[in-house]
């Protein structure tokens, strides 16, 4: 099978991963209602046809927090994306490079800090998580800096860790141990492909950035248990005052969805926020980021630059949550799929698929650039 859209990467990784790798990149928490609404709601969403604009020369160039980008999307971070492709997260910052997007590299990727910065030939982003050990998170930023990280993603939605039945089900957690290990292997080796690539040739499998404080032989288990028990449930937003102190460059709050906090990440000093609900990984029930954007972009979006993700699995979709007031969006799962499926070719072309089909689609609502892309480009705002 050959990839046409972007969603046939999700069949493709479907294919080739094994189901604990697969089910942790496609579940969401719970009885993942919040997945589900993510993409129904986005798709309510009706474009606004116009015909007979000069559309002959489209820009989809754009510039967050200072740099200039071909898109206005970004490569969201997604943990153990490095087990989707041998050192998947090389694979997918060079991807990110040659579309001339910025990539968000994870705190709990498989290939460390330093790793992905030999590969790169820009500058990546970071994501962080509020660790309980500060000293810890302050080697985890110098490293950042160090690799010419330039901006941080800082996720507040995770000070516990949603439910997600589905990893239980595929053995990912939930059978710690000797009878985990052995699931997992066996479910490898019915993946031949991946097992040579990534099972063989992709070691070592660690999540990079945490290794080192949890000693060379750990495990998978270790890591989920790891993030456990180490991010900090205490965390307000007094304690963001040791992230903005802790770094200079633009720093952008990932995780939220609701006005009065957006409201006081602006008063914080945040450069930018993600409007998100984790992709649905979180709390269940929450609405739609779709849903969730416009308020929240009425609300701040003079003060900040406003990011959106969840459910965005096309360049319609972009162009959709540009309409409800994102500045940039950011791509999740469908990078991770794209990975799977396709290793770096594979991410790179979902990008273009999304830069085309964002072309078609600013064409037909006449926008040629990616200011004119407003809430004048939808039909209506639905009342979702
Ligand atoms: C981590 O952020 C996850 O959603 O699994």
């Amino acid at each position: 099978m050959k990839a046409a859209s972007s969603l046939d990467y999700r069949e493709l990784a479907r294919r080739r991963l094994p189901p604990f790798l697969f089910e942790y990149i496609d579940g969401g928490s719970y009885g993942e209602v919040t997945l589900r609404r993510n993409v129904a709601d986005l798709e309510e969403i009706a474009l606004r046809q116009r015909v007979l604009n000069d559309i002959s020369a489209l820009d989809l160039s754009t510039t967050l927090f200072g740099a200039r980008q071909n898109l206005p999307v970004a490569l969201a971070p997604i943990g153990l994306a490095g087990m989707n492709a041998r050192r998947g997260e090389t694979q997918a910052v060079r991807a990110a490079n040659a579309a001339g997007v910025p990539f968000c590299l994870s705190t709990v990727s498989v290939c460390p800090i330093a790793e992905v910065a030999a590969a790169s030939s820009a500058p990546f982003w970071f994501q962080l998580y509020m660790i309980r050990d500060r000293a810890f998170m302050r080697d985890l930023l110098a490293q950042a800096r160090e690799a010419g990280c330039t901006t941080l993603v800082f996720t507040v939605d995770m000070p516990v860790p949603g439910s997600r039945y589905r990893d239980v089900r595929s053995g990912l957690s939930g059978a710690p141990g000797l009878r985990g290990d052995l699931r997992r292997w066996f479910q490898g080796a019915m993946h031949p492909d991946w097992a040579w690539d990534v099972g063989i040739k992709g070691k070592p499998h660690q999540l990079g950035n945490v290794a080192p404080v949890l000693g060379a032989n750990s495990g998978l288990e270790d890591f989920l248990g790891w993030m456990r028990g180490n991010f900090d449930p205490s965390v307000t937003w007094r304690d963001l005052d040791f992230i903005r102190e802790s770094w200079e460059g633009p720093l952008i709050i990932k995780g939220i969805l609701d006005a009065e906090d957006a409201r006081a990440a602006a008063q914080l000093g945040a450069d930018g926020i993600v409007v998100s609900n984790h992709g649905g990984r979180q709390l269940d029930g929450v609405p739609s980021t779709a849903r969730a954007l416009p308020p929240i972009a009425d609300a701040v979006g003079d003060k900040l630059t406003v990011l959106a993700d969840g459910g965005v699995r096309s360049g319609l979709d972009v162009v959709r949550m540009l309409a409800l007031g994102a500045r940039g969006v950011l791509l999740g799962r469908a990078w991770a799929y794209a990975l799977a499926g396709g290793g770096e070719a594979g991410v790179a072309h979902m990008l273009q698929l999304v830069e085309a089909e964002m072309r078609v689609a600013m064409a037909l609502t006449g926008c040629t650039r990616i200011e004119d892309i407003s809430r004048d480009t939808l039909v209506n705002l639905p009342r979702l």
